[in-house]
């Protein structure tokens, strides 16, 4: 079968040992690294567009080729709907994508994410529903950093707040998300999609066609601030 994938295998036997020590340390300090030029300019599009919109905003991050930000934008027809993917590629192969059809609010940026979250936060983006489907898991142990959750953004996905919503292939990294919004307080539900669920976006597709079990994280995200307090009551 051409869509063939293969099962997520790691050489971890539960959560990463490190991932208290990792998300507490990023809790306690601010992600320096400078924004570049070329995020500041992508955000600011999507910004201008926000300025005049005042109904709720759902966000689609790591969006790929878009599908799942169109289809979020015909299933929500009252939110603006924004797409965020780094990949020129694959944005670029949308319009075979293309769900929603005319009149439906989205808008697909290209950006790294690094960068867009902060960027974000900085400006008070309130997103009601933050996606985040199939992340690249970096099942390696040595590559926990790379993973949302051990990596310094982290603390801005959470101070955007909102319903997180984030599917995978692979259980064991939203166990880790989970354990990771736990050190703030933050509660999660993970489910299995069942498998007659309808995909939403290409490795949603591939992964079903290849019968791995998928899986969903659900967690309202604390108000905004929040989780410093949590990290100041320790
Ligand atoms: C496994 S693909 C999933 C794409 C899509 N959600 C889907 O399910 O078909 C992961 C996506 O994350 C994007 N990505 C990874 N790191 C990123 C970053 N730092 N900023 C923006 N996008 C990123 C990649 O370009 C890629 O499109």
């Amino acid at each position: 079968m051409i869509d063939e994938s293969r099962p997520v295998t790691t050489n971890q036997h539960g959560n990463h040992d490190d991932l208290v020590k990792v998300v507490m340390r990023h809790l306690r300090a601010p992600f320096q690294k400078p924004i570049q030029a070329h995020n500041r300019e992508a955000f600011n599009q999507a910004q201008q567009l926000l300025a005049d919109w005042d109904g709720p905003l759902i966000l689609d991050s790591c969006c790929g080729v878009g599908e799942s930000t169109a289809w979020l934008a015909r299933e929500n027809p009252d939110a603006l709907v924004i797409g965020v993917d780094k990949s020129a590629h694959r944005l670029a192969r949308h319009a075979h994508y293309q769900a929603a059809e005319a009149g439906h609010r989205y808008l697909l940026v290209r950006a790294d994410l690094m960068d867009f979250w902060r960027l974000a936060v900085a400006a008070h983006w309130q997103p009601k529903q933050h996606y985040i489907l199939y992340p690249n898991p970096w099942p390696k142990s040595a590559h926990f950093s790379r993973r949302w959750h051990g990596s310094p953004v982290w603390p801005y996905v959470i101070g955007l707040g909102g319903e997180l919503v984030m599917r995978s292939n692979w259980v064991m990294y939203l166990t880790e998300v989970a354990s990771s919004l736990a050190l703030v307080n933050c509660a999660a539900t993970l489910s299995p999609l069942l498998h007659q669920h309808q995909p939403i976006t290409p490795f949603e597709r591939k992964y079903q066609r290849s019968r791995q079990q998928l899986w969903e994280l659900r967690a309202q995200l604390p108000e905004d601030g929040r989780y410093f307090s949590a990290i100041e009551a320790e």
